[in-house]
């Protein structure tokens, strides 16, 4: 019988609502606030091999909450720009950086950019997975059209193919009897009414879903897609070229064991 938990919803504005919401929390600040900022291996292996590429060409960052991959895209180029829909995560970003260059703008609508204006746009920690199907090819059109040609975009999303998809916390790897297994599961028990209730949005398409999976606390609603869907989806969107490394940064074609992949895609001649 449906009940107010088990009821589909599959309005995609509600969706975007409810992560936007997140993002503008509090909470989310003190998050994506990282003191030591580092990056993920896969990201330092993949932004390493595109530095020579990359030196000194205009770059832009989507997505940066607290500016935790700020640093070392200053350290490529100081020809820097960063964007958050997030108005809270954008006056944290600017205030901690002290760069005019960071504005508050949704990756969907940049229009404040013109046509072929950067050389790279990185959309780090699955940023773009954030946005309803609709938004993220409205995304990657406007990425590809603020790219010049020749431009490189690089982002991650989350893999569908993941073997321990839906398997939480256990498949995170929090070992069994530890302190932080038992906070886990009593955390996975209080949250089982947020996480039924956000259920009710999810989606289960051919070629993507959006899942609420235990992420900031099941506050999310999240795209996985897996890497053949997404390499087709970049293609119809006009990238050429699209490479696919797995979550350490070693070149893939599809992946199982990776929560998340990495896509460099480039925007061939118009
Ligand atoms: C998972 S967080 C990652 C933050 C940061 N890049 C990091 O690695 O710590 C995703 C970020 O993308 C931003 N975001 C989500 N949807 C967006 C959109 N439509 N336009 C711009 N930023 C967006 C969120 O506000 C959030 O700061």
């Amino acid at each position: 019988m449906e009940s107010l938990f088990t009821r589909h919803v599959d309005d995609a504005n509600r969706k975007d609502d409810l992560n936007r919401k997140a993002f503008e929390s509090a909470r989310a600040v003190r998050f994506y606030d990282f003191s030591t900022p580092r990056l993920f291996e896969g990201e330092a292996t993949i932004l390493e091999s595109l530095r020579p590429a990359l030196k000194e060409k205009r770059l832009l960052d989507i997505g940066i909450g607290g500016g935790r991959t700020t640093p070392f895209l200053l350290e490529i180029s100081t020809d820097y720009t960063g964007i958050d829909y997030s108005a809270r995560l954008v006056a944290r970003a600017r205030d901690k950086f002290k760069i005019d260059s960071i504005f508050q703008c949704d990756v969907r609508d940049m229009r404040r950019f013109a046509d072929e204006t950067f050389d790279f746009a990185f959309f780090s920690f699955n940023g773009l997975d954030y946005v309803s199907h609709e938004g993220r090819i409205k995304a990657l059109a406007e990425i590809h059209r603020i790219l010049k040609s020749g431009g490189i975009y690089m982002f991650s999303a989350h893999n569908r193919s993941y073997r321990y998809l839906r398997e939480e916390p256990w498949g995170r790897g929090v070992a069994f009897g530890t302190l932080s297994f038992f906070k886990e599961c009593v955390w996975q028990v209080l949250l089982i009414p947020r996480h039924y209730w956000m259920r009710r949005f999810e989606v289960n398409k051919r070629n993507y879903a959006v899942l609420n999976d235990s992420a900031r606390r099941h506050s999310l609603l999240t795209y996985y897609i897996t890497a053949p869907a997404q390499v087709a989806q970049l293609r119809s969107t006009g990238f050429t070229a699209i490479d696919v490394y797995d979550a350490r940064g070693n070149p893939i074609e599809d992946d199982d064991s990776s929560p998340w992949i990495y896509y460099v895609a480039r925007k061939g001649p118009a």
